[in-house]
C-alpha cells in the first residue's frame, strides 16, 4: 500500500497508545482534569503589514473525565483556532493548555486524543481499510491490534460494505464516518470533534449523534464544536459559547438554562359579556405578554411564577383556562441572546473576528 505523506496532527511518539506514562499520567488521572484552557489567546498576523487578528481571547475552561462539552459560536468565533491550539497544530499567543495534565506538545498526551477535523481530507485513492491502517501505524498500533480494530470500527460506522472501495466515490456523510472511525482507532480517552454533524443529512446526523452518545456512555470525554444547537443540548453536560473569540457564556447546561427562566403559555377563553374588561385585567398582570388573539381566545406567555396570579384573575374575570404549558429557555435562545447580538429590530450585528 502507498502511504501518503504524514498528517502532522496525529504524528505521535512510537510508545504505547495509552500514552502519558509515568508521572504525568498519574498526576493527571488523580486530578481528573482531561483538558484545561487557561486564559487561552491566539492572535494571527495577516497581510503585508502584519495586521493583528484576534481569533481567541482569554478563554478558560476545564473538561473533566467522562464529561461532554459543547464549544459553540457563530462562524469565525474562534472554535477551530482553539482546537488547533489544543492539538498543538498552532501555538497559542497567550495562556496555557493542559492536555491530560501535560503540554499539548507532549506526544503521549496527544496519543490519547481522537480528532475529527472540521473538513476531514483523505487521499481519495485510498480505501477505508488503508486509511485506517495508515492512521493505526501513526498511532503506533501493532499489526494484530489494527487487524482486529479496523473491521470492527468500519462495521460500527456502517462502512463494512464500502471497505474496499476507494474514497473518491464516497459521499460527504461516508467520508465523515471514515473520519470518525479513524478518530476511534486508538481507543482514545478524549474525542475532539470539530463540527461533527455538519454536512450530514438528518439520518446521518441522528446516527452520528447516537454514536457520540454511546461513546459518552462508554466513558469517553467529548469536546466538540457544533452549530446544531439541539444536538449540543442532547449530548452535552456543559457548554462554552464564544463570540468573536471571547467567552460570552459558559457552564453546565442545567445552570445556564436555569429553572427560574421557566416560562408558561396559557390559552384562555374570555367571557362574551365583559370581554374587553377581562382582557385588560389579564394583560395587566406583571410579565404577561399577548402572543395571539383570535376572537375570545387569547394565547399568553408569562413567567411561571405569575401562573397562580393568572389563574386567580381568570376566575375573577369569569374566563376559562383552556391550556397551560411550561417551556424552558432553549439553548438556541441563549445562543442567540449571548452570541449573535440580535438587536431589537431583529438584525444581527457583528463582524466575526476583531482586528487591532
Ligand atoms: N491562519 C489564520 N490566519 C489569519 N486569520 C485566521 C487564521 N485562522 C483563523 N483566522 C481567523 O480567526 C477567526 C476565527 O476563525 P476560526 O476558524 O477559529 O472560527 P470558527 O469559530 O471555527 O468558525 P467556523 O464556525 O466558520 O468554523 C476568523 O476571523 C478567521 O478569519
Ligand atoms: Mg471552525
Amino acid at each position: 500500500m502507498r502511504l501518503p505523506p504524514g498528517a502532522a496532527w496525529f504524528r505521535v511518539g512510537a510508545g504505547d497508545r495509552a500514552g502519558c506514562t509515568g508521572a504525568n499520567k498519574r498526576v493527571a488521572e488523580q486530578q481528573d482534569d482531561i483538558l484545561t484552557l487557561d486564559h487561552l489567546g491566539k492572535t494571527f498576523r495577516v497581510g503585508f503589514w502584519g495586521k493583528k487578528v484576534v481569533a481567541v481571547r482569554d478563554v478558560s475552561l476545564t473538561l473533566k473525565r467522562g464529561e461532554s462539552l459543547g464549544y459553540l459560536g457563530p462562524n469565525g468565533s474562534g472554535k477551530t483556532t482553539s482546537i488547533k491550539c489544543i492539538l498543538n497544530l498552532i501555538q497559542p499567543t497567550t495562556g496555557k493548555i493542559h492536555l491530560f495534565g501535560a503540554d499539548p506538545s507532549d506526544a503521549n498526551a496527544r496519543a490519547r486524543v481522537g480528532y475529527l477535523p472540521e473538513a476531514p481530507y483523505f487521499y481519495d485513492y485510498l480505501k477505508p481499510t488503508e486509511v485506517l491502517d495508515y492512521v493505526g501505524k501513526l498511532y503506533g498500533l501493532d499489526a494484530a491490534t489494527r487487524k482486529k480494530r479496523i473491521p470492527m470500527l468500519l462495521d460500527r460506522l456502517g462502512l463494512s460494505q464500502a471497505m474496499d472501495r476507494e474514497l473518491r466515490g464516497f459521499s460527504k456523510g461516508m467520508l465523515q464516518r471514515v473520519g470518525i472511525a479513524q478518530s476511534l482507532l486508538s481507543d482514545p480517552d478524549l474525542l475532539i470533534y470539530d463540527e461533527p454533524l455538519s454536512g450530514l443529512d438528518p439520518i446521518g446526523r441522528k446516527e452520528v449523534r447516537e454514536l457520540m452518545a454511546e461513546l459518552r456512555q462508554e466513558g469517553k470525554s467529548l469536546f466538540f464544536s457544533s452549530h446544531v444547537l439541539t444536538d449540543i443540548e442532547t449530548l452535552c453536560d456543559a457548554v462554552c459559547i464564544l463570540d468573536r473569540g471571547e467567552v460570552v457564556a459558559q457552564g453546565r447546561l442545567a445552570d445556564l438554562l436555569r429553572m427560574d427562566k421557566l416560562e408558561s403559555e396559557a390559552v384562555i377563553e374570555l367571557p362574551v359579556d365583559g370581554l374587553e374588561t377581562a382582557r385588560s385585567q389579564l394583560l395587566a398582570l406583571p410579565g404577561v405578554e399577548l402572543m395571539a388573539q383570535r376572537g375570545a381566545i387569547l394565547r399568553l406567555r408569562l413567567p411561571t411564577d405569575v401562573v397562580p396570579g393568572l389563574t386567580a384573575a381568570v376566575v375573577e374575570a369569569h374566563a376559562t383556562l383552556r391550556e397551560l404549558s411550561q417551556r424552558r429557555e432553549s439553548l438556541e435562545e441563549l445562543f442567540v441572546q449571548k452570541a449573535l447580538h440580535v438587536s431589537t429590530d431583529g438584525q444581527r450585528a457583528a463582524p466575526a473576528a476583531r482586528s487591532m
